[in-house]
């Protein structure tokens, strides 16, 4: 009832609509009208009350809602379900729980702030309120666990895809899965998996993308590397179209890897990448080392050809020398 309220309010943009028009119309008691724009009131929608006039929708609220998503979602799979968090520790904790109780697959997380946001290698993810895409993705891919690590890199491609179609940002991907503007971080890439032997039961894709952060949000630990699409843009940024273009990408780019594999994907990855031709400082898990990225090979790893030959990079953390002055 709180959607066909809201749809009503948006057909007449801004004009207002009495309660006893409401409630004829969608057979609910004033007293219900009242309760319920109550609660839009409260999912951040600017509706003004007038005691003769009725009511009348200000501004469309800037807030993730699931409704707000799903007026201008494209996607089929990705979104049908949406579970939404004005705050949450991490998208990730929630979409595994979701995945283990059997969700379906594109299923969607969002907050608007995490507590314990997490990123990779037992980091941690600012996440402030309202300010950023905080999302996680589950898939149900019918491919084999030794295939996962490729969904970093799909889930990069897309979203770089969305990102510079919205914003035109000009931002690129670092291997394997951050996306940089002007040489600092706008997106961290969070995939993890849940799987047997020969099978994955699910994958949860968490994607946390800076969008509207200002300069002064970051605390001093970021503030040199990690930037926002706004900083970048010069604008700010609509996150609810960003996120219903990811999600749409993110599909583009999903349904073809189930029926053919990630070949595609891979091809996009070098086209998107800032990596490939630089030379990088790699810092592995049992060792350290540096050459110039070369390529990525099938599995999607990073090959790096050292002083001592070619390297082959599954996981680990991989700095961009910056390019020495003339
Ligand atoms: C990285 O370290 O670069 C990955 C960061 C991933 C952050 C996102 S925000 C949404 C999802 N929930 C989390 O707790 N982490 C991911």
């Amino acid at each position: 009832m709180r959607s066909a309220i809201l749809e009503v309010l948006k057909h007449n943009s801004g004009q207002y609509v009495s309660g006893e028009d409401i409630s004829h119309t969608l057979k609910v008691s004033r007293t219900a009208v009242w309760k319920h724009i109550r609660g839009l009131k409260e999912d951040g929608y600017d509706i003004e009350a007038h005691p003769r006039l009725g009511y009348a929708l200000r501004h469309n609220t800037d807030r993730l809602l699931p409704a707000e998503i799903k007026a201008q979602l494209t996607s089929r799979i990705l979104g049908r379900e949406i579970h939404y968090f004005s705050e949450t520790d991490s998208t990730n904790n929630e979409a595994k729980k979701l995945a283990a109780d059997g969700c379906p697959e594109g299923t969607v997380v969002v907050a608007e702030a995490q507590v314990s946001g997490r990123g990779r290698l037992a980091r941690g993810w600012f996440s402030p309120y309202g300010k950023g895409i905080w999302l996680s993705v589950v898939l149900r891919p019918p491919f084999s666990p030794m295939e996962a690590a490729k969904c970093t890199l799909m889930a990069a491609v897309a979203v770089n895809r969305a990102i510079n179609a919205v914003t035109g940002a000009g931002c690129g991907i670092k291997w394997p899965n951050d996306i940089l503007c002007n040489g600092r971080k706008v997106v961290g890439i969070l995939t993890e998996m849940s799987a047997e032997m020969d099978a994955i039961n699910h994958i949860i894709i968490g994607m946390g993308i800076n969008v509207n952060i200002e300069p002064f949000d970051f605390p001093a630990e970021l503030a040199a590397t990690a930037t926002s699409l706004a900083i970048a843009s010069g604008h700010q940024v609509s996150r609810l179209k960003l996120l219903t273009t990811i999600l749409a990408e993110l599909e583009n780019v999903y349904i073809p890897v189930k029926t053919s594999g990630f070949g595609s994907v891979l091809e996009d990855w070098k086209s998107q990448s800032i990596t490939l031709g630089q030379l990088v400082d790699v810092r592995g898990f049992d060792r350290s080392f540096t050459g110039v990225a070369i390529n990525i090979d099938v599995d999607g790893a990073l090959l790096i050809e050292t002083a001592q030959g070619l390297e082959r990079v599954l996981a680990g953390d991989v700095s961009i020398r910056p390019a020495a002055p003339n």
